[in-house]
């Protein structure tokens, strides 16, 4: 079986196929109720979620099977001291996929050598989070296309894990990435090291105000506190790099601000009502991404 780990493992015409059947989904989403009817998809999250599991769950159920949930880790046995490779053994006997999101970095690649059902990574600690990017490219492509883009990504790029799997699908694309934050808060060197190696057009800054004016698309972050090894680093950066109305003034009219979500304070609330305001979009683009997702690796195309 195919499983979704990391964006590293797409290729340009991976996340093609993907968008092009998302966005045949999207457009007739009742067309697709009976292609996975005996399917069962489980949703294991150790972390807490709103966007990824509730779309996970939508995108089953349009394509006519249905979700099991191991619901809280605090009512499952992973409170009594059960391993990740014992709940991925057991639970493949329950799905035809596995939906993990867990706080370890490397989670989803270890739990997809347990099992022989797809594993789609839904986050694993500041590691990745796959299906997240390819929402994210749907909506960058709907706004501006994927290729002869200059793209802003900003705030917490240590920590970000969409960040991350974004930084490296865009590499299949002529996208030019400008990677703003503080000093304390830059890319980890390993992804900084795989961009450079792909020969991806990448720049670093710590200011946003240079590069604004050039952005087809800004993609704020939250700045990720509970990554954090004390309170006082986070406090130190907390409320930096956010944007108002006052900051997109500088900014193109046909801006797209993006938000993998939830915010916290990156974005003004008053940013809502602009037309530039494209990441409550982005967050429903997750129910036509994710059925391709899922039509694809559970029919083991
Ligand atoms: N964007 C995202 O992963 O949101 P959730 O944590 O709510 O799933």
């Amino acid at each position: 079986h195919d499983h979704l780990l990391t964006a590293k493992q797409l290729s340009r015409a991976d996340i093609e196929t993907v968008l092009d059947r998302a966005a045949a989904f999207d457009g007739d989403p009742g067309s697709a109720r009976e292609r996975h009817a005996d399917k069962l998809l489980a949703l294991c999250f150790f972390e807490p979620s709103t966007r990824t599991k509730m779309s996970f769950e939508t995108a089953m159920k349009r394509l006519g099977g249905d979700v099991v949930d191991m619901g809280p880790v605090e009512s499952s046995s992973v409170k009594k001291g059960e391993s990740l490779a014992d709940t991925a053994r057991v639970v493949e006997g329950y799905g035809d996929g596995i939906v993990l999101r867990h706080p370890k970095q490397g989670s989803a690649k270890m739990a997809s050598e347990y099992v022989d059902v797809p594993v789609l990574n839904a986050g694993d600690g500041a590691g990745h989070h796959p299906s997240q990017t390819l929402l994210d490219l749907y909506t960058i492509r709907e706004h501006a296309g994927l290729d002869d883009i200059s793209i802003g990504i900003m705030g917490d790029l240590k920590y970000g894990r969409t960040v991350h799997s974004l930084a490296h699908a865009l590499t299949n694309f002529d996208a030019r990435q400008h990677f703003v934050s503080p000093e304390s808060l830059r890319l980890p060197r390993s992804v900084r090291y795989d961009l450079h190696e792909s020969g991806a057009q990448v720049r670093e800054h710590e200011d946003l105000d240079a590069v604004l004016p050039n952005l087809d698309v800004l993609y704020v972050t939250r700045i990720q506190r509970e990554r954090f090894p004390d309170e006082e680093e986070y406090e130190a950066v907390a409320g930096e790099y956010s944007i108002d109305m006052d900051t997109l003034e500088a900014a193109r009219d046909d801006l797209a601000v993006m938000h993998p979500l939830p915010r916290v304070d990156e974005i003004s609330p008053a940013v809502d009502d602009t037309d530039a305001a494209t990441y409550f979009e982005q967050a429903h683009n997750g129910v036509p991404v994710r059925m391709a997702l899922l039509d694809l690796l559970l029919n083991d195309e």
